[in-house]
């Protein structure tokens, strides 16, 4: 196998220290939600494709692992990928790998849309709540799959895909790329009413245009002009991956916690207005400076209420980091989330740390102490991990974050880079 993967050890932590005004350059990695996606979509042509700034994460090893268990061939060295796509495939998705990976289901749209025949094992639930599919299927029903269940697994046919109005309850990201990838090489077009609007969607539509897709908004909705057969996008340069807006949002809330100032290099500022925003009204000066941005915090934080919406709105993947923040700032913030209702469990390990938070319903009431008091802690998802381990910066004593192979799926080098500015922070 050309890829080496790391075996996941369990017992791996964060151990942070109370950590002050925060100095320096960190270099955000390539979005983890969009190199999965760009991963799955070069199932859609055979031939050899390359994408550059690829994040060294977990997640890309398994999704490494995804495409060779069809076939594909991968190798990835210096936040390069090169995926040889042959031009048969096993078309299946199975469960030892769905079950360590949701975004696994991305592969669904293309098997349908290039071999017309898919079998992808049933993502379960997570620790975050329910994570249904239900609206993926209908969606590529719309464009004449059919689909059936059996033995943990779904099975798709299509003997062939048509264009047709497809409309998204809501703009579920994972729905809005499945039919992106399925619809690119229907017959006709296809309309893709209320999709997600996510800068990880528009890298997809990027890199699937440059592939030979012709993909399009109207007003505010996707047309998508199915084509016969693509290509590979890439030079041998590589598709450069969107810099990461959650990763960036992590380091963010580690200089409110701190104090400080960072320059964020590659951080994009076009993606993140509305966090830019609420961390202003918060008190952090946030200014754009060549490729990156600069954050500086001179004074402790003032709570805002937050509440949670799909893009352009407030991202869920920034909540946990909001609570952190919130947790150490003056005053009682109201946070609220939208998306995934069951997206708190982190907080009991917050409350271990001395934060006075409360929860009705999806609404967390979050009232800022001067500072919490470090403790042997849980994560228990990548988000809420990473979230423990801003807070444990922000606490005095030494706080053990456990669970750091969740971080580790959507994280590089999260200790480094944290390290690198000043804070007292190792990986054991
Ligand atoms: N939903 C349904 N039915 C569906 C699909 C979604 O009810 O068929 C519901 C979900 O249960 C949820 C809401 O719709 O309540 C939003 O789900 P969406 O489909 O938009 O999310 P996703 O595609 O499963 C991606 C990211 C998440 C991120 C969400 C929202 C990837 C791999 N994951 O998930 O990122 O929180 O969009 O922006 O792209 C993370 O990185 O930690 C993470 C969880």
């Amino acid at each position: 196998m050309s890829v080496v993967l790391n075996a996941v050890d369990e017992r791996g932590t964060f151990v942070t220290q109370r950590s002050r005004d925060l100095d320096g350059e960190v270099c955000i990695s390539g979005a983890k939600n969009s190199v999965l996606k760009l991963m799955a979509a070069c199932l859609l042509a055979q031939g050899r494709h390359v994408l550059a700034n690829v994040p060294d994460i977990s997640d890309v090893s398994l999704m490494c692992e995804l495409l060779e268990a069809m076939g594909v061939t991968v190798t990835r060295a210096d936040h390069r990928l090169v995926v040889d796509v042959p031009a048969e495939l096993n078309t299946e998705a199975p469960y030892h790998v769905v079950e360590r990976m949701r975004a696994s289901i991305a592969v669904l749209g293309p098997l349908l849309g290039r071999f017309g025949a898919a079998r992808v094992a049933l993502p379960g639930g997570d620790d975050f709540g329910p994570r249904p599919i239900d609206m993926h299927l209908r969606a590529l029903e719309c464009l004449g799959a059919t689909f059936s269940t059996a033995h943990g697994d779904i099975w798709g046919t299509a003997r062939t895909l048509t264009g047709a109005e497809v409309v998204l309850d809501y703009p579920s990201v994972g729905a809005t790329e499945n039919v992106l990838m399925a619809a690119v090489q229907a017959r006709g077009r296809t309309l893709i009413v209320n999709p997600a609007r996510e800068p990880e969607v528009g890298d997809l539509v990027s890199f699937l245009n440059l592939m030979g897709a012709r993909i399009g908004w109207v007003g505010d909705r996707l047309a998508v002009d199915g084509v016969e057969q693509l290509t590979p996008a890439s030079n041998d340069n590589g598709y450069w991956v969107i810099s990461d807006r959650i990763e960036a949002a992590t380091l963010l809330a580690a200089v409110g916690v701190c104090g400080g100032s960072v320059y964020l290099r590659h951080a994009a500022a076009g993606h993140m207005t509305m966090l830019i925003r609420k961390l202003t009204e918060m008190g952090m000066r946030i200014s754009v400076e060549d490729a990156g941005l600069r954050a500086t915090v001179a004074r402790r934080l003032t709570s805002a209420n937050v509440s949670t919406l799909p893009y352009p709105g407030l991202a869920t993947d920034y909540k946990p980091f909001l609570v952190s923040l919130l947790t150490t700032a003056s005053g009682v913030g109201i946070v609220t989330e939208n998306i995934f209702t069951g997206r708190f469990r982190y907080i009991d390990e917050l409350r271990r740390m001395g934060a006075d938070i409360r929860i009705e319903g999806h609404h967390a009431v979050v009232r800022g102490t001067a500072h919490l008091s470090g403790a042997p802690v849980r994560a228990h998802d990548i988000r809420a991990g990473a979230a423990l381990v801003v807070a444990g910066l922000g606490a005095e004593g030494e706080t053990e974050v456990a669970g750091a192979h969740h971080i580790e799926r959507g994280y590089e080098d999260l200790a480094g880079k944290l390290a690198g500015v000043g804070a007292v922070i190792s990986r054991r």
